[in-house]
């Protein structure tokens, strides 16, 4: 079974002339090797930072992130790098989609150096995601909803155990926000990955099976 630790993470940001402010502040958390956890906070909080943390994408300036009890950013820039790719799916609240590439080709594109029968997983993804009649639409085709229904299919290309995802229905109405939800909620219980969703969106807090929230760079358990 996959663990992930963060421990006594700091992360420490340099701003206007040798000062610096501390957006983490010795936080320390396992996840759940399978289901949802939700980090809430408001704007500026360091929930993005955390998740970029938890990700591989951004080096604490203390402490650090184990996978399996080894600390992911003690390995080579090129380790860390495979290890996401194998490792972590990522949602976004912009999507991040890109424009001059098919619905297929983007889903396609974290695998492309990785096996030749993807293009096969992609469909199959883009059809679980409801959007098979799509594949060879341009994203900007697409409306909001459909387009992050997109971006879920691309982050599980690699059958990653871990999604991330930063305030993914951010962009959408009250009735994409739900279909969206919905969506990633039932991917994650059926094929039993971990879900880390960021949020500040109390309504969505609730549905998630574990509740953390980050205040002055602290993160504590809520109800
Ligand atoms: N690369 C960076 N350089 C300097 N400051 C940063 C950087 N990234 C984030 N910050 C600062 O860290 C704080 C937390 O940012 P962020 O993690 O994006 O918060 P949230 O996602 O909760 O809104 C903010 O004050 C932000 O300005
Ligand atoms: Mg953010």
């Amino acid at each position: 079974m996959n663990t992930l630790e963060i421990k006594d993470v700091s992360k420490f940001f340099p701003f206007g002339r040798g000062r610096r402010i501390e957006v983490l502040a010795d936080v320390s958390l396992t996840l759940p090797a399978a289901g949802t956890l939700t980090i809430s906070g408001s704007s500026g909080s360091g929930k993005t930072t955390l998740l970029n943390v938890i990700g591989g994408l951004a080096q604490p300036t203390s402490g650090g992130v184990w996978w399996n009890g080894k600390s992911i950013y003690a390995d080579s820039r090129a380790g860390l790098t495979q290890w996401r790719r194998q490792t972590v799916g990522l949602v976004f609240q912009s999507y991040q989609l890109m424009p001059e590439l098919s619905v297929l080709e983007n889903v396609l594109l974290p695998a492309a150096f990785r096996r030749h029968d993807a293009s096969r997983s992609a469909a199959e993804l883009l059809e679980q995601v409801g959007l098979k009649n799509r594949i060879q639409h341009r994203p900007t085709e697409l409306s909001g909803g459909e387009q992050q229904r997109v971006a879920i299919a691309r982050a599980l290309i690699n059958n990653p155990a871990l999604i991330l995802a930063d305030e993914p229905t951010g962009n959408l109405d009250p009735a994409n926000s739900e279909v969206v939800l919905r969506l990633l909620l039932d991917l994650v219980r059926k094929q039993h990955k971990t879900l880390v969703l960021v949020t500040h969106d109390d309504s969505i807090a609730q549905r998630m099976d574990l509740r953390y929230r980050l205040i002055g760079g602290k993160l504590s358990r809520d109800l």
